[in-house]
C-alpha cells in the first residue's frame, strides 16, 4: 500500500503522507497542501473528505457495513438493548454488569427536568415542531446546569460522566413533554422503576392515575428503533456536533446543534418524509408505480432511498424491515403503507434507474411505519431519532474535546463572487 501520494502541480512534484485506517481505507493528508503550494482541495458535499480520525463507528458502504465500536450492527440489534449500546459507543466497551448498573442509575438522577422548564413549554404555540423545541431546550439546559457548560474542553471533560448522561436522559423527557404539550395533556413525570424506554412510552402516553404498563412487543420494537440510530460516523449532524464542539462549545450546545441539522428531510427528517409520501401514494389509490414514474422522471424524490455511503443495502434496513413484520404482527396491526413500501421496494430494486444509481432502502424506509404502529406520532418521528443518536454526537463530541491537537474546524472557500469594486454614493446608484 502507498505510503505517500505524490501531486504535481504546474509541473512541480508534491509528496503528501498516507493515511491507513483499522478496516484499510485510505487518505492522503493534505494538511500541508496549502502552505506548500498555494492550493486547496475543493469537495463540495465532503463526498471525498477526511474530516477526522475517529474509533466510534466504521462503515463500509459498497458492502453495507456498520459496526459500533467494532461490533456488528447485526449482533448488538440481536443481543444489545439501547442503554448498553449506548454506554458502548460513548464509553468504548461493553459494559461490566457492575457499569450497567451505575450508568443506568446515572441516567434514572439525571432523568427529570428542572420545573422551571415546564414554563418554557407554555410560551410555545400547541403546533410547535418537536425538533424546534428539543434543539432549544437542550441548549437551554446550559443556563439551568451552568457547571456542564464551561465552553473549556478541560473542564467540560471533568464532568463528562454527568453531563453525557443528564444529555442522554433528558433528550427523552423534553421530547415526551414537547408531545405531552402539543396535545394539551398534564406533564407525566419520569419513574424511577422503568428501564430507559419504558419510561419514554411511559412518559408519552399515561393517563393521570393510571398505571402504565407498556407491551413487551412495543418496549423492545423502541429499543431496536433507538439502538439502530445510535451512531452512524460523520453524518451531516454528527459533522455538526463536532463542527460546533470544535470552537470549544460545551456537549449540551453541541448536540443541540445537531439536532437541528438532523431536522432536515435529507437526513433524519426522512422518516416523516416517507410516510407522508406514502400516505399521498395511498390516498390517490396508487400502489406505488405511478409514483415510481414520476421518481425516474425527476418530479419526485423516493424518501427512505439512497444514501452517501451506502451503494449497497443499508444494513439498519434490512434489521428494520425484518423487525416491521413481527411488530406489527405481533400487535395485530394491518398497515396499507406497509404493502405500498414492500411494492415500491420490489419495483425500485429491479428498476434500472435505482440499479444504476446504487439506491437502496435506508434505515427510514421502515422505521416510520413501526413507530406509527407502536403509537408514535408522525411529526416525533424525527425525535425519535434525534433520541436514537445522541450516544453518537456525545462520543464524537468527546473525541473532538479530547484531542491533544484539536484545531477549530474551519474550512475554505473558493470565492466566486465580484472582484474589488469602488463603492457609490447612494444618490448616484
Ligand atoms: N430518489 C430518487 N433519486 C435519487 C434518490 C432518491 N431518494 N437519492 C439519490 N437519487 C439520485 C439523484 O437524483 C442522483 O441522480 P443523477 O445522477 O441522475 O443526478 C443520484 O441518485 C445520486 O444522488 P445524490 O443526490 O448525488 O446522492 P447524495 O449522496 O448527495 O444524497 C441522500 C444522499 C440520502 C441525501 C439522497 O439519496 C436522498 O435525498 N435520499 C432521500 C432522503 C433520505 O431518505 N434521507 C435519509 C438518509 S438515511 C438517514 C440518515 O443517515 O440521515
Amino acid at each position: 500500500m502507498a505510503k505517500e501520494a505524490r501531486i504535481i502541480i504546474e509541473e512541480k512534484e508534491y509528496k503528501f503522507p498516507v493515511i491507513t485506517g483499522a478496516e484499510g481505507e485510505k487518505a492522503i493528508d493534505t494538511r500541508a497542501l496549502r502552505a506548500e503550494t498555494g492550493y486547496i482541495t475543493y469537495d463540495e458535499g465532503y463526498g471525498n473528505t477526511g474530516s477526522c480520525q475517529s474509533d466510534v463507528t466504521f462503515i463500509d458502504g459498497e458492502k453495507g457495513i456498520l459496526r459500533y465500536r467494532g461490533y456488528p450492527i447485526e449482533e448488538l440489534a440481536e443481543k444489545s438493548d439501547f442503554v448498553e449500546t449506548a454506554y458502548l459507543i460513548i464509553y468504548g466497551e461493553l459494559p461490566t454488569e457492575a457499569q450497567l448498573k451505575g450508568f443506568s442509575a446515572r441516567l434514572t438522577r439525571h432523568a427529570a427536568v428542572p420545573v422551571n422548564m415546564e414554563h418554557f413549554f407554555e410560551g410555545y404555540p400547541a403546533h410547535s415542531h418537536p425538533m424546534a423545541i428539543l434543539s432549544g431546550l437542550m441548549n437551554s439546559l446550559t443556563c439551568f446546569y451552568p457547571e456542564y457548560a464551561a465552553n473549556n474542553h478541560k473542564e467540560d471533560l471533568q464532568n463528562f460522566d454527568e453531563v453525557a448522561a443528564a444529555a442522554l436522559s433528558k433528550v427523552r423527557t423534553i421530547a415526551a413533554m414537547s408531545y405531552r404539550m402539543s396535545q394539551g395533556l398534564p406533564y407525566i413525570y419520569p419513574r424511577r422503576d422503568l428501564a430507559y424506554a419504558d419510561n419514554f412510552l411511559h412518559m408519552m402516553f399515561t393517563e393521570p392515575y393510571a398505571k402504565f404498563v407498556p407491551p413487551p412487543e412495543v418496549s423492545k420494537a423502541l429499543n431496536l428503533i433507538l439502538l439502530l440510530h445510535a451512531d452512524h460516523e460523520q453524518n451531516c449532524s454528527t459533522s455538526t456536533v463536532r463542527m460546533v464542539a470544535s470552537s470549544e462549545a460545551n456537549m449540551l450546545a453541541s448536540v443541540a446543534a445537531g439536532i437541528c441539522a438532523l431536522w432536515g428531510p435529507l437526513h433524519g427528517g426522512a422518516n416523516m418524509a416517507v410516510i407522508k409520501m406514502l400516505e399521498a401514494i395511498h390516498a390517490e389509490g396508487d400502489d406505488g408505480s405511478t409514483f415510481i414514474n414520476e421518481v425516474k422522471s425527476g418530479e419526485k424524490r423516493l424518501m427512505g432511498f439512497g444514501h452517501r455511503v451506502y451503494k449497497n443495502y443499508d444494513p439498519r434496513a434490512k434489521i428494520i424491515a425484518r423487525a416491521c413484520e413481527t411488530v406489527l404482527e405481533s400487535l395485530g396491526v394491518e398497515d396499507p403503507l406497509l404493502d405500498i413500501a414492500r411494492h415500491l421496494e420490489k419495483v425500485a430494486l429491479e428498476d434500472e434507474y435505482f440499479v444504476s444509481r446504487k439506491l437502496y432502502p435506508n434505515v427510514d424506509f421502515y422505521s416510520g411505519i413501526i413507530m406509527r404502529a407502536i403509537g408514535i406520532p408522525m411529526n416525533m418521528f424525527t425525535v425519535m431519532f434525534a433520541i436514537g443518536r445522541m450516544p453518537g454526537w456525545i462520543a464524537n463530541w468527546k473525541e473532538v474535546a479530547s484531542h491533544p491537537n484539536g484545531r477549530i474546524y474551519r474550512p475554505r472557500q473558493v470565492y466566486v463572487g465580484e472582484t474589488t469594486r469602488t463603492f457609490v454614493p447612494r444618490d448616484k446608484r
